[in-house]
């Protein structure tokens, strides 16, 4: 009996799959590295924690966005007592106008009564929102998440939004003219961490114990001090929070969601690398070289309003803000 055919059959499909079997692997690598499969949901337990759903408004600002859309939202997280920080904000890069809008985002101090004085800070200048979580450093996973959900919800026509303190000079005419470079989705940009590794200390202030983050890398994330990112990103990061547990580092913790969203923290800096344009260090002011950077550490509100008063100068004839 002769039985050539089937053998031509076997040697034509194991030809085949040694073609296709490196393209599938590769892909496979390629789609993985892009996007993790999601891992199971947190306990709702561990949501409720972080979920802005679980906690009320006491100041809100519903209408901000309505009829416009900013290029650029400010958002600047800061503690109820913070009313200088606001107003130095207010009066320099957060002022609002043009393409830009400026709002604040805060929580309760328990033993502190700041609520009728907010209120009436809110009802002038109608940039304060407010949720009744306790306000502390180890809560600003909390807050972030809040702001994500609003801009969601609240501006989803917003092109970009920067998550920046109130103690951080912005050179906001600078990052206008960036953000026409910068891709409208899928797109955060800062300084950039990819080293970073949890402390094991407990006496560090960013301790992290093998239970809260068992791993011993974090993913790239951009420093918290400033940040900017496409606004579809809000929404997307509000969605993948329920399968992140709560770390107390909000900006690690972005970093977490940004890697199950397949989204990597893209470096800003120019001359090669020798110039990071979002400095988290404190530097002198110089007029010179804080126009070539997009954001400063380290400013005290007398201080970031004098800066500013000599800054602004060459650039108000230009834009309008
Ligand atoms: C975070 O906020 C929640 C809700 O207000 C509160 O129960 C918790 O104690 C806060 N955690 C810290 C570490 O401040
Ligand atoms: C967003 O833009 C769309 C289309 O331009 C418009 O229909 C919608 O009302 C806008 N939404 C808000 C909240 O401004």
């Amino acid at each position: 009996m002769r039985t050539p055919f089937p053998w031509r059959l076997v040697k034509f499909a194991s030809a085949a799959a040694l073609l296709v079997l490196p393209l599938l692997v590769l892909l496979g690598s390629r789609t993985q590295s892009e996007k993790p499969a999601l891992p199971s949901p947190l306990s709702p337990e561990d949501y409720r924690l972080i979920s802005p759903r679980s906690y009320r408004l006491l100041l809100d600002q519903p209408h901000a966005c309505r009829d416009r859309s900013p290029a650029l939202l400010l958002l600047v997280p800061v503690a109820p007592r913070d009313a200088a920080a606001r107003r130095a904000v207010r009066a320099t890069w957060g002022s609002s106008g043009g393409d830009t809008l400026t709002l604040f985002f805060t929580g309760v101090r328990p033993g502190e009564d700041w609520g009728s004085l907010l209120q009436e800070e809110s009802r002038q200048h109608e940039d304060i929102i407010q949720m009744d979580f306790v306000d502390s450093y180890h809560n600003l996973t909390v807050k972030t998440l809040m702001m994500m959900s609003w801009v969601a919800s609240h501006c989803p026509n917003a092109s970009y939004a920067m998550k920046v303190d109130a103690d951080i000079f912005v050179n906001i005419f600078y990052l206008l003219e960036l953000l026409g470079s910068y891709p409208r989705r899928g797109f955060i940009t800062g300084s950039v961490i990819t080293d970073g590794r949890p402390r094991r200390d407990p006496n560090s202030k960013w301790f992290l114990s093998e239970e809260q983050y068992p791993d011993d890398a974090f993913p790239p994330y951009v420093s918290g001090a400033g940040y900017v990112f496409s606004a579809d990103l809000a929404q997307r990061i509000s969605g993948v929070s329920r399968y992140v547990r709560a770390i107390p580092m909000e900006d690690v913790y972005v970093g977490l969601c940004l890697r199950l969203l397949g989204v990597r923290p893209v470096y800003s800096q120019r001359l090669l690398g020798l110039r990071n344009l979002f400095e988290i260090r404190k530097l002198e002011y110089d007029r010179c070289s804080f126009a070539r950077r997009v954001i400063v550490n380290g400013f005290e509100p007398t201080e970031l309003q004098e800066v500013w008063k000599d800054f602004s100068t060459g650039f108000t004839h230009t834009l309008r803000l």
